[in-house]
């Protein structure tokens, strides 16, 4: 028998969102609910209006090629549009229309490919489980939402929804940019839709939901209601244990030092490490009050001589906080040190690599770093923000150090290629 397509009453509102004015639209909510299989629906239509093309994004592309191209795409195409004749490409992984527009499938995680697929422009991009993408990803891609195709162009978006600091839950739950957490002038181009898999049960085996009912409370809320959660304690860096990360280093002869350094002037700060076996290991901190980049830079060539690599606050190249009147990193190189090219990246990127790299135990830190370990334990969010608490104004820079060499050394989601995902270089 010829299983009949019919929309469940979720997916009417969905649809009918997908359809609305906002150009960025977030279906979010538990698993199972039928949002991936609405939003492909929304693009598919979309393709066949008018010739176009359009991508559906993940953050691997493995995932993207299993889920999205082999399984929710075909079942699609059988169900909602068995008329259509649709071509499969699989040496580039798109689908083409007979009206010649296309359907891309991508990830975020192929540098050739990411390179190719950000060659063209899209009507649509849909970033797929983007609670994974990191929100530097996302509006890198945004920069290919620009095809005149005479279709008004869209990014949707969807995802279980992840805590609260992730970025979508400022972005399109509370209208606010995810970077400041500021108002954005553009609220009214986002809008979200909250999709459980109650809503789907005419598709999906009843004992998937009485599995659910069984999760520990955190994922239950997560999976079966769909909600943002609450992060369990306010510490940032909570990974960090002091009994597994705390452990005494003697500096290796064979590889070089590598110096994280923030310019804040009370404390100015600075980390000494050696990156090898995969690893971030803290020999030594710096830490000056009221201070500068000249003396931070004759401490630094008094303890461990000149020539090595610093990798600090990006923002330092313009900035001055000594009164001398050039940048922060000149007076570094004139004082005989190396700097690569830097890029700041997002702050909660910084934080997640941190905190990803504690957890593979791959940063040790030496018992020489008081301030260091001081921080890692202290510095917290704001309440209700993924925004640093600063009440307590010696904290936070240390830490910010060593962000910065960690996301140099080790950045998130792209370990191997040097360049950061999406092509990014640093
Ligand atoms: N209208 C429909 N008719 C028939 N099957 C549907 C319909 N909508 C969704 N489905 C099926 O329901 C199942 C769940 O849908 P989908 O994958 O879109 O959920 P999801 O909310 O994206 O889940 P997850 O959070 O796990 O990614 C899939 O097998 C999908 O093919
Ligand atoms: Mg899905």
């Amino acid at each position: 028998m010829t299983q009949i397509f019919k929309k469940t009453d979720k997916q009417v509102d969905q649809a009918r969102l997908l359809a609305s004015a906002s150009k960025h639209i977030l279906s979010y909510g538990g698993s199972r609910s039928a949002k991936t299989f609405g939003i492909c629906r929304a693009m598919v239509i979309r393709a066949a209006k008018t010739r176009s093309r359009h991508i559906a994004l993940r953050l691997k592309f493995n995932h993207a090629k299993t889920s999205l191209f082999l399984d929710t795409f075909p079942k699609l195409f059988s169900l909602c549009f068995p008329g259509l004749e649709v071509r499969e490409n699989r040496s580039d992984w798109y689908y083409s229309l007979p009206n010649g527009s296309e359907i891309w499938i991508g990830g975020l995680d192929e540098k050739e490919r990411v390179e190719k697929i950000l060659g063209k422009e899209y009507s649509t991009i849909f970033f797929n489980e983007c609670s994974q993408i990191p929100y530097s990803s996302v509006t890198m891609a945004l920069t290919r939402l620009a095809e005149r195709s005479g279709l008004k162009t869209k990014a949707y978006y969807d995802c279980n929804p992840p805590t609260k600091r992730h970025w979508t839950y400022p972005l399109f739950i509370r209208g606010l940019d995810p970077q400041t957490w500021e108002p954005r002038d553009d609220a009214d181009n986002y809008a979200s839709i909250r999709m459980n898999p109650t809503d789907n049960l005419d598709n999906i085996d009843p004992d998937y939901i009485q599995m659910l009912e069984q999760l520990p409370e955190k994922d239950r809320l997560r999976f079966l209601q769909g909600e943002f959660t609450d992060e369990s304690e306010g510490s940032i860096y909570h990974a960090f244990r002091r009994e597994d990360h705390v452990i005494s280093i003697t500096r290796s002869p064979r590889h070089p030092i590598v110096v994280g350094m923030d310019f804040n002037v009370n404390p100015m700060t600075a980390v000494i490490c050696q990156l090898y076996d995969d690893s971030l290991y803290v020999i030594d901190e710096i830490y000056l009050e009221n201070s500068n980049t000249h003396e931070m830079t004759q401490v630094l060539k008094q303890k461990y001589g000149p020539g090595w690599t610093v990798i600090p606050d990006a923002t330092g190249k313009a900035l001055k906080t000594s009164a001398a009147g050039i940048s922060d990193h000149e007076i570094l190189k004139q004082g005989g040190y190396q700097i690569p090219f830097v890029r700041n990246p997002f702050r909660a990127d910084r934080y997640n690599c941190v905190n990803g790299l504690l957890e593979k135990k791959r940063i040790i830190v030496d018992p020489k770093c008081p301030k260091l370990i001081r921080d890692l334990e202290q510095v917290s969010y704001k309440e209700g923000t993924n925004l640093p608490e600063t009440k307590e104004k010696h904290l936070t820079h240390i830490s910010d150090a060593l962000g910065y060499v960690a996301h140099w050394a080790y950045p998130l989601y792209d370990y191997s290629s040097g360049d950061d995902v999406m092509g990014v270089k640093r």
